[in-house]
């Protein structure tokens, strides 16, 4: 006879099954039924979806999504009463132009930590706990960049705070380096829900914010901690076994920065073995810091 359960073993096991689905974090203190509300939404939706396409508009997306900052002559209709949720951000191209221009307005590191806060263009920021904007140093000579903040970051609102962060300290350490002496952030500053990766529209959101921070910030030397940051940074399309290790130049627009990637510290402890490529990166980092002054600006090798 199988066994009978408990509705307390059958709410932890329904939190279980959610936990290892990458839920866990609770957004509201009610459940919202979203096929109810795709249903309710559905009869106003389809005659939008016939229409000529609109351009920008890929045939066949939804296209009546609330947009921020448009004229009244482009003003969507009124939303209907019935509509309970928070409004949904801008379209993404909207919202990288919104970056764009909110970054470009920030004449400090710490407005730009306002504004980022002040952002609503990002998906995530509405799951995230908070914005997880840089740790250590910002006149330090090298920033470290990595991809998006975790649960860890996510908590405690600082980059690499976790057991990948941990293992970045000792990484640093190695070779005389602490938070005092580097900067750090990520490409993304708020965590995607259940650590999942970035998509590239949340990425191409983002993008001008980290690049406003490291123009800011004015390192000497910058290091993209994983394929995904160096991808996203440097415009390589590779993998990062493959571009690790070798010098190249990130351009601020106004200056070129010496620019190096290596493997992530996550990647490490799944990887072990990488801690060996991982250490000649760190030694190439020590010795181009104690470079003479003025010789860090990017020159190929
Ligand atoms: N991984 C990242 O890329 N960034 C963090 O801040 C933590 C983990």
């Amino acid at each position: 006879m199988l066994p009978t359960l408990s509705d307390h073993d059958i709410i932890a096991e329904l939190l279980a099954f959610h936990v290892e689905a990458g839920v866990d974090i609770a957004l509201g203190e009610e459940p919202v039924d979203r096929f109810e509300e795709t249903a309710r939404e559905r009869p106003a939706a389809r005659p939008a979806r016939e229409a000529a396409p609109t351009a920008g508009v890929p045939n066949g997306a939804p296209a009546a999504a609330p947009v921020r900052g448009r004229t009244p002559a482009q003003a969507p209709a009124p939303p209907t009463p019935a509509q309970s949720t928070p409004a949904a951000p801008a379209p993404p191209d909207q919202a990288a132009l919104e970056a764009r221009e909110a970054a470009a307005s920030a004449p400090t590191l710490e407005a730009l930590r306002t504004l980022l806060e002040q952002f609503e263009g990002c998906p995530l920021k509405q799951t995230a706990t908070q914005l997880v904007f840089a740790d250590g140093n910002p006149a330090a000579r090298l920033m470290l960049v990595g991809e998006a903040p975790g649960r860890d970051e996510d908590i405690e609102g600082k980059p690499f705070v976790g057991r990948s962060g941990k293992l970045l300290d000792r990484m640093l350490a190695a070779i005389g380096i602490d938070r005092t002496s580097a900067y750090i952030a990520n490409v993304v500053p708020w965590r995607p829900p259940g650590n999942r990766t970035p998509t590239p529209q949340e990425t191409a959101i983002c993008l001008p914010f980290i690049r406003r921070q490291i123009e800011l910030a004015n390192p000497d030397i910058l290091v993209c901690l994983g394929g995904p940051s160096a991808q996203t940074l440097l415009g390589i399309r590779e993998g990062i076994t493959k571009a690790r290790g070798r010098w190249m130049a990130y351009d601020t627009g106004t200056r070129s920065i010496a620019a190096l990637a290596t493997f992530h510290p996550a990647y490490l402890l799944r990887t072990p073995l990488g801690k060996r490529m991982a250490w000649r990166d760190m030694l190439a980092i020590e010795a181009r810091l104690a470079a003479p002054a003025g010789q860090n600006e990017h020159t190929p090798q």
